[in-house]
């Protein structure tokens, strides 16, 4: 008697919350999980063996810059290869709603599209069209405040006015009021630095009543890190907020060594107010070419350029060498660009993931030519590296800051645990295998041992490949607290 729509049979279930791994069937009905327990051979319509394989939940990825990916590559292909079912666009400050352009985006709204691209002036347009072209995977989405900011002010070298400032409020309200999860800010770029730390309040003021976050990529994550860090924590007070710090590093060589100093001030926030923040398992970063990022980074690798495409995938000081010019004149030739820099010390890389409070969260970049490998490889590996090879924690316990951690901070009710009534949303891995491909010379490589993902109750991802569909949606954060309450 085939009474379930899909049975996973035989796997060990890890369930996102750090619980113990223990060995059951989970049976499948529409978009739910209905049982975790022992079935009777047979009672899925269709049942797929996953003996020796762990049944976790789909990755969360809450740290990504997938807005337009959503709609341009929407089998997200790169995430769900690695087994993410959600992802939490609109971060660093950067969102594709709501913002109209007529003229090229200021660095590093071009990270995420063109003037064309920036076509939805209100939120709900943005969350509208992902209802009409769903994608693999859901998406959770943030306002961007720098996208704010160029649609609400002239220049962007100065604080907002007060006009400025209810402008941007009315656009975020709107965003909340169609479904955002919260505000981002990228304090450290141009278009939002000057932005004081009292016009970020006046803005996350709208937060608190919507129950939604605010996540930051700081002003600094230098010499000043502990500085941002208490600016972050203010913002969180002032405005009563849950705050989430994004792609937590110390960067440059002077400061290696410093997450000794910021690990313990996080603890301590943690104890005192909401705070959450998320990390990516590499020593390089990523993000648009900058003169003054070159000489604090060890190596630089361009990833896209607007005038010399056929630059990307190689090294800034190759390319100043073979033209003959100083890295400086390079950057300058190769604009509008985007590179990845080393400039973070492993042992600081490791501390922030073994850091109890700490999720994962890619910031892949999808348009870049030449990518970042944490585009494709975030997730397997901390799971592969770091949990497996390096002993950095147990793999209960990998998963939980993959999954329940974050479905948590997030308000993803439903999502990020296996249990009976959660959403199946799962990922189906082999523990032995799984480890990120994706390097720096081949960014775009799928990792191993992700062997099915499910979206929603269908499977996105089967026996390593993926099956073509689109059961995505985008999550609005009324009706997740609704189901919340309920
Ligand atoms: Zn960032
Ligand atoms: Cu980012």
């Amino acid at each position: 008697m085939a009474n379930h729509d899909l049975v996973l049979r035989g796997g060990r279930v890890i369930d996102g919350t750090g619980a113990a791994g223990f060995s059951a069937d989970i049976a499948i009905d529409g978009e739910r999980i209905t049982a975790v327990t022992g079935l009777p051979r047979g009672s899925g319509r269709r049942e797929l063996d996953v003996a020796g394989l762990v049944v976790a939940p789909g990755f969360i990825d809450v740290h990504t810059h997938d807005d337009r990916a959503l709609f341009v590559s929407s089998d997200m292909s790169a995430k769900v290869s690695q087994g993410v079912t959600t992802v939490v666009t609109g971060n660093c400050g950067i969102s594709l709603a709501p913002l109209t352009l007529t003229r090229a985006p200021p660095p590093p709204l071009d990270l995420i599209g063109d003037e064309r691209d920036y076509c939805f002036g209100r939120f709900a347009d943005y969350l509208g069209a992902l209802d009409a072209h769903p994608p693999a995977l859901n998406a959770a989405c943030l306002v961007g405040h720098s996208s704010l900011r160029v649609g609400c002010m002239r220049e962007l070298d100065r604080p907002a006015s007060e006009p400025e400032i209810d402008a941007m409020r009315a656009r975020l309200a709107e965003g909340l009021e169609a479904g955002a999860v919260g505000l981002s800010t990228g304090l450290w770029y141009a278009p939002a630095n000057a932005a004081p730390k009292s016009e970020i309040v006046a803005l996350a003021e709208l937060l608190r009543p919507a129950g939604a976050v605010y996540t930051t990529h700081m002003r600094d994550e230098a010499e000043h890190v502990l500085d941002s860090l208490e600016e972050s924590f203010a913002v969180g007070r002032e405005a009563d907020v849950p705050v989430v710090i994004s792609h937590h590093k110390v960067i440059g060589k002077a400061n290696f060594g410093r997450t000794r100093e910021t690990l313990p001030r996080l603890r301590k926030a943690v104890a005192e107010q909401r705070i959450g923040l998320d990390a990516y398992p590499y020593v390089a970063s990523s993000t648009v070419l900058r003169a003054f990022m070159v000489p604090r980074a060890l190596k630089v690798l361009v990833t896209w350029s607007k005038s010399r495409p056929e630059m990307a995938g190689r090294y800034l000081r190759e390319i100043a060498a073979e033209w003959k010019v100083s890295e400086a004149e390079a950057c300058e030739r190769l604009q509008p660009a985007g590179a990845v820099y080393w400039t973070m010390d492993e042992a600081d890389v490791r501390r922030v993931l073994a850091f109890e409070h700490t999720m994962v969260g890619s910031d892949g970049l999808p348009h870049d030519l030449h990518p970042h490998p944490r585009l494709w490889g975030t997730f397997p590996r901390v799971l592969g590296h770091y949990c497996r090879e390096v002993g950095l924690f147990p793999l209960e316990e990998a998963v939980r800051r993959m999954t329940g951690l974050p479905a948590q901070r997030f308000g993803l009710t439903n999502r990020g645990r296996i249990a009976p009534g959660a959403y199946a949303d799962v990922c189906v891995f082999d523990p032995d295998r799984v480890i990120d491909r994706a390097t720096f010379e081949q960014p775009a490589t799928p990792a191993a041992g992700i062997a099915h993902v499910l979206v929603n109750g269908t499977l996105v991802w089967q026996d390593g490949a993926h099956t073509g569909a689109r059961p995505g949606r985008a999550l609005r954060r009324q009706a997740m607290q609704q189901e919340h309450a309920a």
